[in-house]
């Protein structure tokens, strides 16, 4: 999986000491990989991102195909970003085109997941009419629900939000939907997702793009076999979390001031 273009190579073993898994070793000129050891390997591509000679492949990944690594967003730009985030529950009509999609969908592999695991899927909802079907299996589910009286006892607070229902209290009108989907046997399951999902936000938040984390749509799909079918959910996944998103029909002026958070130590 690891290769070492000896003619590149400097020799200055950043990849071996950067490497967890102690795949690479020292050896007298270069780093070398002992027979037997690939298999230790998480794929991480820290060797290749480390070495300052561009002399490291990892699984058909070369130098050349990823990028030197600038300065990044100034810390006033990233906090910024932060507290201008809101969740948007009004969106227009207009849909996200499909190239701004594919920019979003792309961005995910940059998340982080436990162990470099990366077994995450996604499952986007591209058109408002794919969103509608989603709708309307919630508004059977909700009916059944309500008539059951389920709905009052696992959320005393409903009864404030019954107008809300035929407003579509669950989907927000949106155009879009991102369902994070994760393996069940992955080593930071219930972790991964978010992440990836947190991400997605910010980037969507810098293309004009609103999104709203939604744990009613987490709970309707959780518990409908029909929204698992629509999203296309492999039988040993499942949802890890739910993000809705189009462009808000919304603006604000102003940042919030949330609470301090507490320290304990
Ligand atoms: C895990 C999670 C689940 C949420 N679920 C919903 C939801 O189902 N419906 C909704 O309208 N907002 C939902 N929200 C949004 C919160 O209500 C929102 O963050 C809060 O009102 C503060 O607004 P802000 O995000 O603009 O700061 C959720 C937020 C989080 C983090």
């Amino acid at each position: 999986m690891v290769t070492i273009d000896a003619d590149r190579c400097i020799g200055c073993f950043r990849c071996v000491e950067d490497c967890i898994v102690k795949v690479l070793q020292r050896g007298e000129k270069r780093p070398f990989i002992a027979p037997g050891n690939e298999k230790y390997c998480i794929g991480c591509q820290h060797c290749l991102a480390v070495c300052p000679a561009g002399a490291v492949s990892v699984d058909g990944v070369t130098p050349e195909m990823t990028a030197p690594v600038g300065q990044g967003a100034s810390p006033e730009a990233m906090l910024e970003s932060l507290r201008r985030r809101r969740s948007i529950r009004r969106f227009k009509q207009q849909e996200v085109d499909g190239a701004t999609l594919e920019k979003l969908i792309d961005a995910l592999r940059y998340a982080p997941t436990g162990c470099n695991d990366h077994r995450l899927r996604f499952a986007v909802v591209r058109t408002r009419t794919e969103m509608d079907e989603f709708r309307a299996l919630n508004r059977k589910q909700l009916n059944f629900l309500l008539r059951s009286g389920l709905l009052k006892l696992f959320y005393p607070k409903i009864s404030r939000y019954l107008d809300d229902l035929d407003r579509d209290l669950v989907f927000r009108g949106a155009p879009h939907m991102i369902v994070a989907l994760t393996p069940k046997n992955a080593p930071c399951a219930a972790v991964d997702p978010v992440i990836a999902l947190a991400q997605f936000e910010l980037y969507a938040q810098s293309l004009g793009i609103g999104c709203c984390w939604c744990g009613f749509a987490f709970y309707a799909i959780r518990f409908s076999r029909a929204m698992k079918k629509l999203l296309a959910v492999p039988r040993d996944y499942r949802i890890g979390y739910v993000l809705l998103f189009g462009y808000p029909d919304v603006s604000y002026c102003r940042t919030t001031l949330p609470r301090k958070v507490k320290v304990t130590k």
